[in-house]
C-alpha cells in the first residue's frame, strides 16, 4: 500500500491498487483519477525528413531488402513506426531477384520509384513499372520480383495501428481492400483532368485522391489510410492549413521546393520521406521551374470516422 498521506492533491497520487485483492484479476486493477490520468506527455511527432534511407535504397551496392523509416525511439513506440499509425519503407529488389513480405497490416500501399516487375498477392499478379501506385490486401503476403533492372519501391502500411492494438492481419477474404492498380499513365491522365477542369480557392490544392471499388464510399484506399498524389505547379504556394491527421509523404519531383511547418522551412530532397506532424500549420512551396509531385499518405480515415478531421485554412 503506497503512502498517500503526503499527497496534497489527487494529482499527486500514484496509481492505486486494490486494498485486499480477492483474486489475481482484482490484483491487476489500477485506479487513476481526473488529476493524474490525463497528463501523460507523449513525445510529439517530429517534422522529420528521411533522406539517408532513399539514398541507400537507390544505391546499386544495396542488396535486395527493406529499409524502414523508423523513428519508434523518438515516438516512444515499442514497434517500428514512421508516425504513430503509419510505417513507410523503401525496398530495393535487384534485377531478377525476389522479395517476399508479410506485414501485419490491413493493406499495403506501394509506389514504384524505379524499375519494373511483378507482385504476386494471393491469386492475383500486378505488373508494375516506375510511377505506378498499387495496393495489396493485408490478408496475405506479397512476393515482389524485379525485372531486367534493379527496382525500388516505396511501401507504406498501417502496421503501427495494428501493433498498437496488438491485433493481427484480417482473416482470409476479410481485408478492406482487394488488389488495386493505378498505372502511371492513368495517374497522369487523371491529374491532367484536374487541371483542365480547375478549382476554386476553397479547395485545398490540386491532388488526385486514390480509392477503390471497396473503399469508394470513404474515398480512401484503406479505412484509415488516405493516399493522394499532390501536385504543385512551378511558382505556386499551397495555401497554409492544418489537420489532425499526420502526413507521411514521398517527394517524387520537387526541385526548388520546400515546406513551411509551424514557421520552419523544410527543404525537399530527392525521394525523401517527410513527416508533416498532426495539427501543424503547413504550406508547400514550389520555387522551382517545373511541376512538383509528391505522394501523401495520411491516417485521415481515422479522423474522418471519428468526425474529428480538424481541417482549416490558416492564412497569415
Ligand atoms: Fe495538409
Amino acid at each position: 500500500m503506497p503512502d498517500t498521506t503526503q499527497a496534497h492533491s489527487i494529482a499527486d497520487l500514484p496509481a492505486q491498487k486494490a486494498a485486499a485483492p480477492a483474486s489475481a484479476a482484482e490484483g491487476r486493477a489500477r485506479y487513476f483519477n481526473t488529476g493524474n490520468a490525463f497528463n501523460v506527455q507523449l513525445p510529439p511527432v517530429p517534422d522529420h525528413a528521411f533522406a539517408d534511407e532513399p539514398a541507400r535504397a537507390l544505391d546499386p551496392a544495396t542488396p535486395t531488402g527493406l529499409i524502414p523509416c523508423d523513428i519508434s525511439g523518438v515516438l516512444g513506440c515499442d514497434f517500428p513506426a514512421t508516425s504513430p499509425f503509419v510505417l513507410a519503407r523503401y525496398a530495393r529488389i535487384r534485377a531478377g531477384e525476389e522479395l517476399a513480405v508479410n506485414f501485419i497490416a490491413s493493406g499495403v500501399v506501394h509506389y514504384v520509384i524505379a524499375g519494373s516487375g511483378i507482385t504476386v498477392s494471393g491469386d492475383e499478379t500486378v505488373n508494375w513499372q516506375a510511377g505506378d501506385v498499387f495496393v495489396t490486401p493485408g490478408d496475405s503476403g506479397q512476393t515482389h520480383r524485379a525485372g531486367d533492372s534493379d527496382a525500388v519501391l516505396w511501401i507504406v502500411t498501417n502496421e503501427p495501428q495494428l501493433a498498437f492494438e496488438r491485433s493481427q492481419n484480417p482473416l482470409p477474404g476479410a481485408a478492406p481492400t482487394g488488389v488495386v492498380h493505378y498505372p502511371a499513365a492513368e495517374i497522369d491522365r487523371q491529374i491532367a483532368l484536374i487541371y483542365q477542369v480547375g478549382r476554386g480557392e476553397e479547395i485545398a490544392g490540386s491532388a488526385l485522391i486514390f480509392s477503390s471499388d471497396m473503399q469508394e464510399a470513404s474515398r480512401n484506399v484503406l479505412p484509415t489510410l488516405t493516399v493522394a498524389m499532390n501536385s504543385l505547379p512551378a511558382g505556386v504556394v499551397q495555401r497554409p492549413h492544418r489537420h489532425n491527421s499526420v502526413a507521411v509523404s514521398l517527394v517524387i519531383r520537387g526541385k526548388g521546393c520546400f515546406s513551411m511547418i509551424d514557421g520552419r522551412r523544410k527543404d525537399w530532397s530527392p525521394w525523401a520521406t517527410t513527416i508533416t506532424p498532426p495539427v501543424s500549420v503547413h504550406s508547400h512551396h514550389n520555387a522551382g521551374d517545373e511541376q512538383a509531385l509528391f505522394l501523401i499518405i495520411q491516417d485521415g480515415g481515422l479522423f474522418y470516422h471519428a468526425r474529428a478531421m480538424g481541417f482549416e485554412f490558416v492564412d497569415a
